[in-house]
Formats: C-alpha cells, structure tokens, sequence
C-alpha cells in the first residue's frame, strides 16, 4: 500500500487500540500508518470490495483534516484520493481536448450496512460482507454512461494523465486544467484511466458535478529563476504584484476603485453594523494593518480577531455583520471554521484570498483576488503587502460617496500609484541589510518596536524572523514599553525600531530615547534624510515617504529581508522552516 497523506487524524489512537485488539502490529507512532493498517484491515474482512469502496470504508471512520491518496499492489493501475478539511485538487493532461468541462458525480446508494458501520467510529467489527454501496447512483439528470464516456480526450489519443496535489503550483508544469476536490469527494482512476468522482451521500447544496478549471499561473512564476530561494524571489517581485493587485481596479486619473468582487455588495456593506476582520498570522498581521484605515473611511467599527481565538470564544455574530476572512491559502483550518460559524449565524461573507478556487473563495458570499501570483516560500511576504493593498482599495471604494473624504482618498489613491517605485528603492537596501544581518544573527533575541501603523509591520516582522530564523522574536508597541519590555533593554539587546514622520512621530521619539537612555543602541528605520532620528541609530535604513496607510509596506519589507539573510546566515532552510507548513489545515 502506497499512502500519500496530508493533515491530521483526530481519532489515531481510538484506530490504533482498535487495529492492535485486532492483532495488527505497528512500526511507527503515526497516523499515516493506521490509515495503512486500517485498510487492510477493511480488504481482509471484504476482500469483493473494489478498491474505491474500500477507502470509502477508511475515511468514515478517520476525524480529523486530511487529503490522502493511495495506491495498491492489490489494485495494480488505480489511484483512489479523497479529502476531508485539506486541499486536494486533480490535474487533467490530454494531447487533445476533453469531451466535457464537467465531471458529474456518482452517489453510492446508502444501505444498513454503511450506516452501521459509520455508528462504528468506536471501531466495532462487522464480518458482514454486504456492499455497504455498491450500486451507483449518477446525478440528477445524468445517465451513469455519461460519467464515463464523456469525460475522455476527443479523437483517437485517449491518453489521459492526472497528477493529485494540494497546490497547484506543484503540478502546473504538467497541465493546466484541474478539478478542485469538495470535502468527501471520492475521486477514483481506475483501469481504463477513467476518472470518477463519488460521494456516499446526495446533499441539498451539491453541485453534482465538479468543473475542470483552466489555471492561469504560469510556469515561470512557481521557478526561482536567478534567486536562491523561493522566498527572496517573491520579496523582489513586490514592486510586479503590488501592481498586479490593482490591475483593472484603480483608476488613478478619475481617482475611482472598483473590486469587482464585491461592487454589487457595497450597499449593504456600508449599512452593516461592523466590520470583523478574522485571519491567522501574516493575514492576520494586515487586518492590523489596515484596521485604523478602515475605521477612519468606512465609519464603522472594526473588530480585528486571530481566528483560533475568535473560534475560542464563541463570538456574537449578527446578520447585519460584515466578516472579512483574509488568507494568502484560502484553506488555513481556524479562519475556515471562522467563516463557517460567521456564515451559519447569517452575516455577509467577504474572502480576501490569493487562492482562486480554495474553500475560503468557495464559501464566501463575495471577495477579493489579491492577485500576488503563486507564493511558494512558507513565509508570506508579497501576499502581506497585497492583502494591505486590497484591504486599502476596499476601504477606498466604501468611501467613494463621501465628499469630506475626497482629499483623503486622493492622498492615498496617489500613493498607492508611486509605490512600486518606491517598493524598488527599499529593496535596493539589500546588501545594507544583509551587513546589519550579520551583526545580529548570532543573538539570541530581536525585539522590533513601534507603533500607529508601523505597530503591524513590527509584528509582522517578528513573525518572520522567527519563522524562518528560529531566533526570538517579538513585535512590540512603542506605546507599551513602560509597561514591561522596557525591562529588556539594555547595550546588549538588540533592537529595531520603526519612527516614521506621522500622527504618532514624537511618541516613537519619545520611546527612541528611553531606549537609548538605558544604553540600547537600535537599528533604526526611518524616512529618507531624517535627521532628528538618526542620531539615536546604531545604523539606519532610509525609507522613501508615503502616505501614513501604506507606509508599513515600505517598513516590512526591510524586516522581510533581515529575516531572509539572518536564515541564510544560520543556514536555516528558508522555504521550509521546521515544524511549519504552507497551508496550515489542521485546528
Ligand atoms: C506567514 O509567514 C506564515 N506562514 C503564517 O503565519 C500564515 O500567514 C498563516 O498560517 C495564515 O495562512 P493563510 O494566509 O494561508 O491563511
């Protein structure tokens, strides 16, 4: 057996207990193997089950989050994969064009026996050999040959290939059409390389079919081309996705904005009760970002959650709520469940995603694109300072009809058309950072400071450091230093401190000096040719100045870039720090 395994079982141990009364024996502590041992279990008992009914068998008694797909000497040319809570997506590869867009789905017929054996999550036996669903039931309106015949290359070449992955940019260089799997989805390759796709249960909200979806990455945007890492590619390429965020939205000479994504939802945005931005990490970073913007062009109030916590607390949600759910994936587990429990208490669902067809797209009433392009590397980079800019263009739009706004929105509208530029300048920064980096990578900690709308690229440069450094790291507010890290500060700690030219200028300084004043020395990001700052730098990093909103892109990115050399410094694997994986879809 053969098992490729993404996610989480819940239920390992209830599995395991029961398979070692069984008598079977286990080499490891994972779960993969007892979806293994679990299998084989099932054959032995029903050795006339195909092999599609057999993991039909699996996963009814499996809780948890999981895409799996398996293989077996026992069913020699077939694959069977299925998901539950992960992401799991089939890539179609003809010489010639398949018959149908579509690919209806088969539903197994329910019978006793199935249903026994679901009650069986306690894992108690049946020796019963009945199909529990052997006999398929196509959709409405669907003969069962259609299924088949019709999902096939036209022509005489009927070679088909498929590729099952959790991204798609793992198999865009192989074809571009897929087939996004829904939770449950059995989809099966069997002999003849046709591939089915089942459901054990017929619900209301089926679509019937899934649609084969033509991807428009392309294959140079998943290569690292000149860079060392796919992480330092997508750093450089902020200055090309900024733009691609606002492609077709912003129109920089009538000062307008269309998301077209939510345009024909903009009324009732702007009567809701409140807006609640929910996300985790880096996503969560720019909803704090762009909190103190939104509330100052929409009105409204604003509730800034971390999902697991927002989930932790079972969060009053009205009708007349507006929840944002931002994700770079669009399959992060919490900000799904988030999106659920917001969307079950009947409140207006807005996805801000980089994931065209994820679950978080799917299941949101409306949303924006933000357009960044793949991101491979596990630390979000271009995606934050895109989900910023289309956090920005949605508070733009809401206030399109409010005139004491105008200069305001015109301040930001042509900020955010010199960024790019500006984007440019910053990284031109690079081997300065990586000067600074070398003088820090052997410490044990990095405290970053600052606040306004420099206290989320603190955070966000904490973050990052570390992730992929595995150095200390804390985002701290400038504001709340006299109430405790104050006391970390000393000639030996280092500090970056953010003190931009804004509302909040004179506080930073005020913190700059009681920083200074017991002996720290921080590296110090400020605007371009500041003199009053600079004094109090070890070394500086001079920043072009933009509108107050926007500036913490042009803050990050430096902090992107320490955190990048440190890890190189550390030989830390950059795209892949330990214990951390792109999409997290497991609670
Ligand atoms: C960012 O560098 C992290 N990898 C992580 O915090 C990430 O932002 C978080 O897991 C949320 O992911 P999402 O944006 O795909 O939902």
């Amino acid at each position: 057996m053969w098992i490729s395994f993404a996610g989480i079982i819940t239920n390992y141990k209830d599995v395991k207990q029961f398979l070692v009364q069984k008598g079977h024996k286990f080499r490891s502590d994972t779960d993969t193997e007892i979806i293994a041992k679990l299998i084989k279990h099932i054959h032995g008992l029903h050795p006339n089950y195909s092999f599609r009914e057999l993991v039909e068998q699996v996963i009814q008694q499996l809780e948890g989050a999981f895409a799996l797909c398996f293989k077996s000497m026992h069913f020699p040319g077939e694959v069977v994969a299925t998901r539950r809570g992960s992401p799991l997506l089939v890539g179609i590869k003809t010489k010639t064009k398949l018959a149908t867009d579509h690919i209806p789905i088969l539903y197994s017929k329910d019978s006793p026996e199935k249903v026994e054996l679901k009650e069986h999550s306690k894992l108690k036996d049946t020796q019963s050999d009945h199909r529990p669903h052997g006999h398929e039931i196509p959709a409405h309106g669907l003969a069962r040959s259609q299924s088949t015949s019709e999902f096939l290359p036209q022509g005489d070449n009927k070679e088909v290939e498929y590729f099952f992955a959790s991204d798609a940019s793992a198999i865009i260089e192989h074809t571009d059409r897929v087939i996004y799997l829904l939770d449950d989805d059995v989809a099966s390759v069997e002999k003849e390389g046709v591939l089915k796709i089942h459901r054990l249960k017929r619900t209301l909200e089926d679509t019937h079919a899934r649609e084969i979806t033509t991807l428009k990455m392309e294959i140079q945007q998943i290569m690292k081309g000149n860079f060392s890492s796919f992480m330092q590619k997508e750093i450089f390429e902020q200055p090309e996705s900024v733009v691609t965020t606002m492609r077709g939205r912003i129109n920089f000479d009538s000062e307008t904005v269309v998301l077209g994504g939510i345009k024909d939802y903009i009324g009732e945005i702007r009567r809701c009760r409140r807006l609640l931005l929910i996300a985790c990490g880096t996503s969560y970073n720019s909803a704090i970002a762009t909190r103190q913007l939104l509330e100052e062009l929409t009105e409204l109030p604003v509730m800034v959650d971390l999902a697991s916590d927002f989930l932790d607390r079972n969060t009053p949600i009205f009708r007349d709520d507006v929840c944002f759910f931002i994700s770079q994936s669009g399959e992060t587990a919490d900000t799904l469940m988030a999106l659920r429990y917001c969307k079950q208490r009947g409140a207006l669902i807005v996805g801000i995603t980089n994931t065209v067809g994820s679950s978080i797209c799917r299941e949101s009433h409306c949303g924006v694109h933000i357009n960044a392009g793949p991101e491979i590397g596990v630390a979000s980079t271009k995606a934050y300072t895109s989900q910023i800019i289309s956090l920005v263009m949605f508070a733009l739009m809401v206030s399109e009809d409010r005139i004491s706004a105008q200069p305001r929105r015109s301040e930001i509208i042509q900020g955010l058309r010199n960024l790019p530029d500006q984007i440019k300048e910053v990284l031109e920064l690079d081997s300065k950072i990586q000067e600074i980096s070398k003088k820090v990578f052997e410490k044990k900690s990095l405290l970053v400071l600052g606040r306004g709308y420099n206290y989320a690229t603190c955070l966000e440069g904490a973050l990052k450091i570390k992730e992929i450094t595995y150095m200390h790291s804390e985002g701290i507010l400038a504001g709340e230093l006299k109430h405790g890290p104050l006391a970390l500060v000393d000639k030996g700690m280092p500090i970056i401190m953010i003190c931009t030219r804004d509302n909040v200028f004179v506080k930073c300084m005020n913190a700059l000096q009681q920083v200074t004043a017991r002996e720290g020395r921080p590296i110090l990001i400020c605007h371009k040719n500041d003199q009053e700052p600079q004094k109090y730098g070890s070394s500086v990093l001079e920043v072009p100045k933009t509108v107050d909103c926007l500036q913490g892109i042009l803050t990050v990115i430096p902090l992107q870039l320490v955190s990048y050399h440190v890890a190189v410094l550390k030989g830390c694997n950059v795209d892949c720090p330990r214990n951390l994986a792109k999409s997290v879809t497991v609670e």
